[in-house]
């Protein structure tokens, strides 16, 4: 019998349960316990995976020597002492971002990881992405000619102040690291230089969005701007998500709206344009790599601490030079209450938080989470809604034929 990954799943909130209910469907991976700090976590998660054993002390996971690997899904501020507990007893580390709650810490992290030799991803979900890596392959071959401008955007109405998510900072860091660390990626070079400028929209004490521009070592130039201050009381919420990418020659693009991406890539020889399921957090991608480097014994593409750190590390000194330039203030602290009891109302929307104590009472199907992820409209939700849209389109149709040919369907 081919070898399983005996794992302990540490955080059962949105991540933790969107990559159990991966692991769920993957034969390579069982799940061997589930530790969650609040009882209402718990007992969803004893009722999602039966055969697990649940606690509330991640002590008794990371001291379980039959185990091979840990997922760290809690949030920043309980990682470094679960990572250095791990690492001591060799056990394999899957992670969510960012590694701990400040930078010397997460050098900290970087240097026993690298030195132990185990196998550490760390979701920097981008780098997961089918988009991405054909976007890259494009350039490779020299279709755009020199790379020279990096344009990242991601607007959403999204994650609101007092939300949660505290240790990980405002959006630009919480979430911006991920888009600092694509343009990076892109570069394949270290940012050399940087301007930031962020707004404190509703006299919010921190910028709530966040543009910054500058220049990598190797000359080319980006600009990134990150916010969740995208009409959190528009009647139809929308968002703003793309990356445009600029060489000497040619161009390539992707936009997407949560359910779909679509690059367009206009190259010198050739000309694309592709759209497929944007498949949100890549959550799938992750775990496949994971147990292929775990079982093989060496990293075969995971996105790296080291990564992680580097991005964490920029994101938050762009903050800093975004709260030295005086941020100015737009709007109200009434505004600010009014979206947020906003939020209060609505079942499906940008990031919503989902307080431990307010866990579903039932599991979601093993492979469709209800809520995966900072968005709500995640790839594994949406697939399952718009089956859900096309067995009801389906029904519709029939209902309408019969209504048509009230003896039946012809020709069936
Ligand atoms: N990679 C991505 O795209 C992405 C997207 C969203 C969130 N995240 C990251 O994933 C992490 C989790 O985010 P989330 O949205 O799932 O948060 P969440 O609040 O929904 O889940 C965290 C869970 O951890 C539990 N927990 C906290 N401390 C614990 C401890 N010491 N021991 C055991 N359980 C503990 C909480 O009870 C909660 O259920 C965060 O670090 C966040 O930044 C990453």
């Amino acid at each position: 019998m081919k070898k399983k990954i005996r794992i302990g799943v540490i955080g059962f909130g949105r991540m933790g349960r969107g990559f159990v209910s991966v692991m769920q469907m993957d034969d390579r991976y069982e799940i061997v316990w589930i530790c969650d700090a609040h009882r209402e976590t718990r007992e969803l998660a004893s009722k999602t995976v039966p055969t697990a054993r649940i606690t509330g002390d991640a002590d008794q996971v990371l001291n379980d020597p039959s185990l091979d690997a840990v997922g760290l899904f809690t949030l920043a501020d309980a990682r470094p002492a679960q990572i250095q507990q791990a690492l001591g007893k060799g056990l394999h580390i899957l992670a969510e971002k960012p590694i701990a709650a400040d930078t010397e810490t997460e050098w900290e992290l970087v240097r026993a990881i690298e030195k132990s030799g185990l196998i550490v991803g760390v979701n920097l979900f981008n780098r997961n992405a089918w988009y991405h890596k054909e976007m890259q392959a494009f350039i490779a071959e020299g279709e755009i000619g020199e790379l020279a401008i990096i344009r990242v955007c991601h607007m959403t109405p999204g994650h609101m102040p007092t939300e949660g998510h505290a240790p990980e900072g405002p959006p630009f860091h919480d979430c911006g690291m991920h888009y600092v660390d694509v343009a990076r990626w892109y570069a394949k070079s270290e940012y050399k230089t940087w301007h930031a400028q962020g707004i404190r929209m509703w006299n919010y004490s921190e910028p709530w969005w966040v543009q910054c521009h500058g220049t990598f070592e190797n000359g080319v130039i980006f600009d990134i701007t990150q916010g969740f201050v995208y009409g959190h009381l528009a009647k139809e919420k929308t968002h703003n998500c793309y990356v445009d990418v600029i060489g000497t020659k040619g161009i390539v693009r992707m936009r997407h709206d949560f359910k779909d991406a679509t690059i367009e890539m206009h190259g010198v020889n050739t000309t694309t344009r592709k759209t497929a399921l944007f498949n949100d957090k890549k959550l799938d991608v992750m775990c496949d790599i994971f147990a292929r480097s775990v079982l093989s014994g060496k990293n075969l593409g995971l996105p790296t601490a080291r990564d992680s750190a580097i991005a964490s590390e920029v994101s938050w000194a762009m903050l800093r030079d975004a709260m030295a330039n005086n941020p100015p203030s737009i709007g109200t602290q009434r505004e600010m209450q009014q979206i947020l009891a906003h939020r209060r109302t609505l079942r499906s929307g940008f990031g919503l938080p989902v307080r431990p104590t307010d866990a579903p009472r039932q599991p979601s199907p093993v492979g469709q989470p209800e809520i995966a992820c900072g968005e709500d409209l995640c790839g594994l939700c949406e697939r399952l809604q718009a089956e859900k849209k096309q067995r009801s389109q389906q029904s519709l149709n029939v209902q309408d034929r019969l209504v048509e040919h009230p003896d039946g369907p012809t020709g069936l």
